[in-house]
């Protein structure tokens, strides 16, 4: 299938990074500290209002497994395939990191290494990964609370990233999902989008999931991104 494909689109998901010491979301709903809190106080925009202080102690727990963490088998495999389009939902700059041309990366749910105006200025800027702090910052622009760059529950996505991986979308032969739940809309309705323009599907997941859309795949590798990505992708 990839052989005969001119335009190969790779669809990723918080499983692309796990190898790498990032939690997905659902081991983070799992284990931990954050067993107690539902994940819609944690990344929306109701609980940022409602407690900012717990939203940022999330994200800077979330921003040090980023910072700690580097690029695995998987991110590499892509890395090495600049003919592949990258489409994530991830927030990490792991693909960036293993070497991708940060132009060719789709951020679809934002940037976790970065702080945006909660106001309407625009106003955007990078942290400093060696000095991660919880602590409530004011816009330098317009005064407005500095939250992280990341899209919450309730939020629309961000208009460019939606259109570039729309269009990534309509002209694939191939998609392959890796690492995603399928579980977040209208990140998810990418793949049936592809499908629905001609694209042949492949999954690539070490567990079955009620949406991870094996059941509309051409083809489903049950395995591990970082082992299945290097042999997949090395091919001719
Ligand atoms: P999830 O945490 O919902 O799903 C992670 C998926 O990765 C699951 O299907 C796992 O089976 C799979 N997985 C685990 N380890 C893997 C590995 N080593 N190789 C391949 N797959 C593996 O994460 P997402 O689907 O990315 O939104 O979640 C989608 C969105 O929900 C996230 O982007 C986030 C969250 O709310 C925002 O941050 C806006």
């Amino acid at each position: 299938m990839l052989a005969t494909s001119a335009s190969i689109v790779a669809f990723s998901g918080a499983g692309l990074s796990a190898e790498s010491g990032v939690p997905t979301f659902r081991d983070a709903a799992t284990s931990g500290l954050w067993t107690r809190y539902d994940p819609a106080r944690l990344a929306s925009p109701e609980g940022f209002a409602a407690d900012p202080d717990l939203v940022l102690a999330w994200y800077a727990d979330r921003r040090r497994a980023v910072a700690r963490a580097t690029p695995n088998a998987a991110h590499r495999a892509l890395a090495a395939r600049p003919d592949i389009a990258l489409v994530t939902q991830n927030v990490d700059d792991l693909l960036e990191r293993a070497g991708c041309d940060p132009t060719r990366v789709v951020h679809l749910h934002g940037r976790i290494d970065r702080d945006r105006c909660h106001g309407s200025c625009g106003h955007e800027e990078p942290i400093d990964p060696a000095v991660i702090v919880a602590e409530l910052r004011r816009c330098p622009r317009c005064g407005a609370l500095l939250r992280p760059a990341v899209v919450w529950f309730g939020e629309a996505l961000p208009p460019e990233a939606w259109e570039r991986a729309v269009a990534a979308m309509h002209s694939a032969d191939t998609v392959i999902v890796i690492g995603t739940s399928g579980a977040v809309w209208p990140a998810a309705g990418l793949v049936d989008l592809a499908r629905s323009a001609g694209a042949g599907i492949v999954v690539v997941n070490p567990d079955a999931d009620p949406d991870d859309n094996k059941d509309h795949a051409d083809i489903v590798l049950r395995g591990r991104a970082g082992e299945v990505l290097p042999a997949l992708l090395s091919g001719p």
